[in-house]
């Protein structure tokens, strides 16, 4: 039966996502959680950075990363898109225009993403191979602070769009040149490690969430 099936899935899961993803994967754990009551999660946010150091220490079952590790053995299937686009307040000048240059965009004061960060990574790479500097404002640890700075006048920044939740009438997001920076969420586990019945049932489980959320995304549009 049914429920001896679910009986089968039994016991944790471990996993740790970079800190964009937060905004997708404690929701996808819900009608997961509710299929199998038996499972235990446990769910690690951090950055870039610290993804790759649980992942050298063998911490978790699964991660969730943009960047993939050049130096570890593993095993990574795409998961979703994960776009970086350039975040504004609501009525600031620059969001009435269209096609900005990387040079526009360094005459605004910058709130950036701390050392370690993948998505400071990004913006980084994309800067130098322009020739440009940005006039760093700011340095902060989170998504969420930095939005509420820029919410607060302190500048522009880019951050991945999944970040925008409800509150996105406070931002705007500027057309410019150069975006969105594309990049790709990644399941991601190392090579050597056999995954358990609990967290292959998962890995499966947000494969088929990531379809359905493609098609209905497909259908909005
Ligand atoms: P971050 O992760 O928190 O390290 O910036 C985002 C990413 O790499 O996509």
């Amino acid at each position: 039966t049914v429920a001896d099936l679910k009986g089968l899935k039994q016991g944790s899961l471990r996993l740790a996502v970079i800190t964009t993803a937060k905004y997708i994967i404690p929701r996808l754990l819900g009608p997961f959680c509710e299929l199998y009551p038996g499972i235990d999660v446990s769910l690690q946010v951090t950055n870039h950075e610290g993804i790759l150091e649980r992942m050298t220490a063998n911490l978790d079952d699964l991660y969730i990363m943009s960047q993939l590790p050049e130096h570890l053995d593993i095993q990574f299937q795409p998961f979703l898109e994960n776009p970086l686009v350039v975040f504004a307040p609501v009525n600031h000048p620059l969001s009435t225009e269209t096609n900005i240059s990387l040079e526009r965009l360094a005459q605004e004061p910058f709130i950036m993403r701390e050392p370690g960060s993948g998505t400071r990574r990004a913006i980084q790479s994309l800067l130098e191979e322009n020739g440009i500097k940005v006039k760093v404002k700011l340095e902060l640890g989170s998504n969420e602070a930095i939005k509420q700075a820029i919410a607060g006048g302190l500048g522009i920044s880019v951050l991945s769009r999944h970040t925008l939740l409800s509150d996105a009438h406070q931002f705007s997001i500027l057309d410019a040149q150069h975006f969105p920076i594309k990049r790709t969420w990644y399941i991601v586990h190392p090579s050597g490690k056999q995954l358990s019945i609990v967290a292959r049932t998962y890995y499966e489980y947000l494969l088929g969430a990531a379809k359905r959320i493609v098609e209905e995304e497909i259908i909005q549009s």
